[in-house]
């Protein structure tokens, strides 16, 4: 099956996930962060890797659904918790509604991605639930990294590797291996598919946070610059700080320990000092190396290459996103 195909199967199961439900002060934010689009990543990765081995779709569905449920829930509390007012081009939950909605909308969203889950093939269920649960728990792990970050100016690359790992890279390492267990997979194969997920969510986000700096803001959803406002740790800025000297360095710290600045002139003062120290390149660098390391285990999967050409495929069309 074509990754265009899946995405209007995943699409179309998305837009009645809560029809017709109430109260609509609960069901509403949630029918509207599902339905404004969104790439649709992680079941695609699923379905992908389920494809390797078996082609039932209806087999694969509820947790192909549950994991971009799941996806979607991270996304109301992270909008919430990094002060985001747009989103995939779009108000926010929390701003088209308030903050009290992004967090029961999302925990319903928790929930609903679980009672998904569960319908899962119950010879595979636990190994399901395990990956399912380990990954969630992580991933919170990871957003607590992020958050803690923001107020410290000495974080090092591997503690920032490893926080995107939690955060995001476990997230489509698991619909990977989710989607290769309910297609019966040998171990090794499920294991290497996991990694190439690892490998490939680490490219991912290293991307998201130079989009976020350098994206077009008229194709991103997001607005440009909310790192940089909030001073997140991000590999740019690490590389920054590390690289700065002098007067550069002296203007760098003093806009991370501005209280009160004006947004738009601090976005372009950082990322003025981004551009001189070229750390866009050394991001670039780091993308594409997170990118062919995930090729490696990719290869290691002990299937027919031409099997694995619309996964390929996929893989490459994830790095040149604009979105
Ligand atoms: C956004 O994920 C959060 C990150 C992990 C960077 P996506 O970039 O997959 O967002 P959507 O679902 O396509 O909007
Ligand atoms: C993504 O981090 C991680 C999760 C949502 C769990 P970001 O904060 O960078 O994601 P965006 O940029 O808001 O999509
Ligand atoms: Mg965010
Ligand atoms: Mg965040
Ligand atoms: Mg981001």
């Amino acid at each position: 099956m074509s990754a265009e195909e899946i995405l209007t199967r995943i699409n179309d199961s998305l837009d009645h996930l809560v029809d017709g439900k109430q109260p609509v002060g609960l069901y509403e934010p949630i029918r509207y962060v599902l339905s404004i689009g969104g790439k649709r990543i992680r079941p695609t990765l699923m379905i992908l890797a389920y494809n390797l081995y078996k082609d039932k779709l209806q087999e694969i569905m509820p947790a192909a659904i549950a994991l971009e449920t799941y996806h979607n829930y991270t996304l109301l509390h992270d909008d919430l918790m990094d002060n985001a007012d747009m989103r995939r081009g779009k108000a926010t939950v929390h701003k088209k509604w308030n903050a009290n909605t992004a967090i029961l909308s999302g925990d319903s969203m928790l929930v609903l991605a679980y009672q998904l889950m569960a319908q899962s093939d119950a010879h595979m269920l636990p190994a399901v639930l395990n990956t399912f649960t380990k990954t969630a728990l992580e991933i919170g792990e990871g957003q607590q990294f992020d958050m803690d970050f923001e107020t410290r100016d000495d974080v090092a690359e591997e503690e920032y590797i490893e926080m995107i790992r939690l955060k995001t890279s476990v997230l489509l390492a698991c619909a990977l291996k989710i989607g290769a267990i309910l297609g019966g997979a040998p171990q090794a194969d499920i294991d290497n598919l996991y990694k190439f997920g690892e490998q490939i969510g680490l490219a991912f986000q290293l991307q998201d946070d130079y989009l976020d700096v350098y994206g077009d803001p008229s194709v991103f959803g997001k607005k440009i610059g909310g790192d940089i406002t909030s001073n997140k740790k991000t590999f740019m800025l690490i590389q920054a700080l590390n690289k700065a000297t002098g007067n550069q360095r002296s203007e760098l710290i003093r806009w991370i320990n501005a209280d009160t600045f004006d947004r738009d002139e601090k976005v372009a003062a950082v990322t003025r000092i981004y551009n001189e120290l070229q750390v866009d390149r050394l991001a670039q660098d780091k993308i594409s190396y997170y990118f062919n390391e995930s090729q490696r285990f990719l290869d290691a999967v002990n299937i027919p290459s031409e099997r694995k050409e619309e996964l390929k495929r996929y893989a490459l069309r994830m790095m040149n996103r604009t979105y």
